[in-house]
């Protein structure tokens, strides 16, 4: 990455998630080690602020520890403590039993309970005044997802010299589903304490303004929301508007181009049985991403044998998640099920179709799995964006490989090549399945061509100079009107 050192305008720069880019990992035997946080925040985070250098803030994934600020590289980490009490009721409750189901279309019923959104505010505050004790004077605060969409309004209450913005991740949810939430004011009042409100998609950027004119005195002028003067405060205006998120495309071609990546891609495929095609699915195992669907789909063609059971493999890769959450129990069982009875019906003593494997790898191990895969199914219910499908493309610098994807992943505005798919018809997800492993070699190339343009014109360098850019603009000409 080239020329980010001067999207803060000098200014530092402080990140703000709910996890720091690290989790500090407890064995069975007490001993503690530190690895890569899960999901795609950190992917497509991290890359930007090894660069530009910053303060991180946030959890490092234990409970009840206590951890002094600690740096790596450029970055120095401000770990936030959090209780057991703060994990259950904060982060399993209300981030990921109330907010994470409601903004994912109510795939799974959330649940509304009162000590949750206490705690959660709480937490929020604990974030708000670490960040204000931590930032230098002026600096630009970038704040990450729905666990801390309180903090912009806190921290703007604390440090009204900071700079605020606030990126979320996930969609935003259309205003009939929004509604229900009981704290509904509170979060639109929390958000727009920021100076930019970074959204995924154009219509979770649409949802928030309408709802944010309905439940607030602000009127929304294109992508501008203006606030009016309050006795407390002078009016002021937020820019809520949409950046799609991306990846280093630059950093995973380059492992990708590694002969030692390309010969362990072989190596995959020849550990799979060398079959005739490998589909490859990629997630964290939770209820958003469709497994269930995908799995049906294929079993449903290997027992019309519409495919064969003998010829093809579907690894599917499901990193551990929010374990100790009810619907992600369930999920688990249930998806454990679905694989030993798939295998034990349509699999040989040699040969078994599905590859089911619930750990983490590293990004050399990722990379190496989508060149060995001939067919990347992603195919969420919902997703904010889905950075798995963009890796894969950002990969296949041989330009084959065909991508399956979900219309509601955020990636499907941009990777319009790919086979794009409603989850939810499981004979359409069945069609396209069976149109990517026939798909010839030329229709792979040319679509994949596509995407690939789209991925590496807009990777995450391009990402984080249109909202920083924005922000600084907006400091910017504050300091200008502040001057005159
Ligand atoms: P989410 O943020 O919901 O988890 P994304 O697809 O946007 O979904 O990002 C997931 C990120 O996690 C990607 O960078 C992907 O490569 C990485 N990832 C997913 N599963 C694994 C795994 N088992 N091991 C290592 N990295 C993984
Ligand atoms: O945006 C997706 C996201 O929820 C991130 O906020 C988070 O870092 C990642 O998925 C993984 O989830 P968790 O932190 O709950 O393990």
């Amino acid at each position: 990455m080239t020329g980010m050192q001067d999207l803060t305008g000098g200014r530092e720069l402080v990140m703000v998630s709910n996890r720091l880019p690290v989790d500090r990992v407890v064995a069975a035997d007490g001993t503690t080690s530190w690895r890569t946080s899960p999901g795609g925040l950190v992917t497509a985070v991290e890359p930007i602020v090894e660069q530009l250098g910053c303060v991180w803030v946030g959890w490092a994934g234990s409970e009840d520890e206590h951890i002094e600020p600690f740096e790596i590289g450029r970055m120095r980490l401000e770990p936030v403590e959090l209780s057991h009490d703060d994990v259950e009721r904060y982060y399993e409750g209300f981030s990921n039993g109330t907010l994470w189901p409601l903004y994912h279309d109510v795939i799974a019923p959330p649940e509304y309970h009162r000590h949750w959104w206490d705690r959660y505010v709480k937490v929020n505050r604990r974030f708000a005044e670490r960040v204000a004790e931590t930032a230098a004077q002026g600096a630009v605060a970038w704040i990450h997802d729905y666990q801390l969409q309180l903090v912009p309004a806190m921290l703007r209450e604390l440090r009204p010299d900071l700079t605020i913005g606030f990126f979320l991740h996930i969609p935003f949810p259309p205003r009939g589903l929004f509604e229900q939430l009981p704290w509904r004011r509170s979060i639109i009042q929390g958000l727009l304490g920021a100076d930019v409100i970074g959204f995924q998609r154009v219509p979770d950027a649409i949802s928030f303004r309408t709802i944010a004119e309905r439940y607030t005195h602000t009127q929304a002028l294109g992508n501008t929301m203006v606030l009016p003067a309050t006795p407390d405060a002078p009016g002021r205006t937020v820019l809520a508007q949409e950046f799609p998120i991306s990846i280093d495309a630059a950093a995973f071609a380059e492992v990708a181009r590694r002969p030692e990546t390309q010969q362990r891609a072989r190596e995959i495929r020849a550990e799979l049985g060398d079959p005739k095609t490998v589909m490859l699915g990629v997630d964290r195992l939770d209820y958003t991403k469709g497994i269930r669907h995908r799995l049906k789909a294929f079993d449903e063609l290997l027992a019309d044998d519409e495919i064969d059971a003998s010829n093809i493999v579907l690894v599917q890769v499901a990193s551990p998640s929010r374990e100790q959450v009810d619907a992600y129990r369930q999920l688990r069982n249930e998806v454990e099920l679905t694989v030993g009875r798939l295998n034990g019906e349509r699999g040989t003593i040699g040969h078994s179709p599905l590859v089911y494997l619930h750990r983490g790898y590293s990004r050399e191990e990722m990379v190496a799995l989508y060149l060995a895969a001939d067919v990347l199914l992603v195919t969420p219910l919902r997703d904010g964006m889905n950075l798995v499908a963009k890796e894969y493309v950002a990969c296949r610098e041989d330009e084959q490989g065909v991508l399956v994807l979900s219309e509601f992943a955020g990636a499907a505005d941009e990777l319009k090549d790919a086979l794009l798919v409603n989850p939810h018809d499981i004979e359409g997800l069945k069609a396209a399945f069976l149109r990517a492993t026939h798909m010839p070699q030329e229709e792979q190339r040319r679509r994949m061509q596509g995407m690939r343009r789209a991925v590496h014109d807009n990777d995450v360098e391009h990402w984080a100079s249109a909202f920083l850019g924005s922000m600084t603009s907006i400091s910017e000409t504050r300091a200008t009107a502040q001057a005159n």
